[in-house]
């Protein structure tokens, strides 16, 4: 038995979190929420974001999550408060751990609408290095087609040039993934932007900013999955969502290199899903 670790995000974008996750942690259990009902979150209002989040992050602490990793830039930009004071146990945040990392004066995000306009990744960035310039760019395209698996379209590589004009005239050197859907854009913006731009998945950093917490909550309440301890991580992952599940299996299968087994919950109901 070990932590569970808890995620969500509004889709399948999460799942670049669940990712690095599971390659630094592969004996932890987690427990993965996408809000499928209600993607794309980057389009709504500030309200709407902050109160979706207090419900989710209220469902988490029902199911018992021991410790919650940010798997969505929009809620950590506009309701990390929220999360935090919802959550009862501790949470990691993508942006912050993001930020402290980087080494740049030149950097660009590539966000949400409501992540970008927020300002958070420039604020977080420039509160660790005051000279930064950051230039963050909303991308409201992007979402729908990664949703519906639309990798190829000419429209997204239409819009991915439109939206990384503003970080070339700035002349940046390293961008920031600012949702983690975009992850799975990362060879079509590697093919638009200069060679020696430096691509950052906050993923990455926020992973590994949950070793030292999971070692620090070894004594915290745990959560038993059933599942074999020597399962392969994906084995003992539980995927919800709010929307259906079906169509959340198959779209993930792409993503995680096998099918998941996925159950539809309701945010509203009181009893543990498991
Ligand atoms: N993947 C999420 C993020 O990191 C949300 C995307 C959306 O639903 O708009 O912001």
């Amino acid at each position: 038995m070990s932590l569970l670790v808890g995620l969500f995000d509004s889709g399948l974008g999460g799942l670049t979190v669940l990712r690095q996750v599971h390659a630094l942690y592969p004996h932890s259990p987690c427990l993965y929420l996408g809000d499928t009902a209600r993607v794309p979150y980057g389009q709504r209002t500030t309200e709407d974001i902050r109160a979706i989040a207090a419900e989710v992050v209220h469902w988490m602490r029902l199911q018992g999550v021991g410790v919650m990793v940010m798997a969505c830039n929009t809620s950590n930009a506009l309701a990390l408060d929220v999360a935090v004071s919802e959550a009862g146990v501790p949470v990691v945040g993508l942006i912050d751990s993001t930020a402290s990392e980087l080494n740049s004066d030149h950097v660009g995000v590539l966000a949400t609408p409501a992540t970008a306009a927020s300002g958070a990744y420039r604020r977080a960035i420039q509160a660790c290095r005051p000279s930064a310039r950051v230039v963050e760019v909303g991308c409201p395209a992007f979402v729908p087609h990664i949703e519906a698996g639309q990798l190829e379209a000419p429209a997204l590589r239409r819009a991915a040039r439109d939206y990384l004009e503003p970080l070339l005239a700035a002349h940046v050197d390293t961008v920031v993934l600012g949702c983690t859907h975009y992850p799975l854009l990362r060879p079509l913006l590697a093919e638009l932007l200069p060679p020696d731009v430096e691509l950052v998945n906050p993923a990455v950093a926020a992973a590994q900013r949950l070793g030292p917490l999971l070692a620090s909550l070894g004594d915290s309440p745990e959560v038993d999955l059933g599942g074999d301890p020597a399962a392969p991580p994906l084995e003992r992952t539980r995927f919800c969502v709010t929307g259906p599940a079906e169509d959340f299996a198959a779209a993930a299968t792409t993503w995680l290199g096998s099918r998941p087994t996925v159950r539809t919950v309701s945010l509203q109901s009181q009893v543990r899903a498991f």
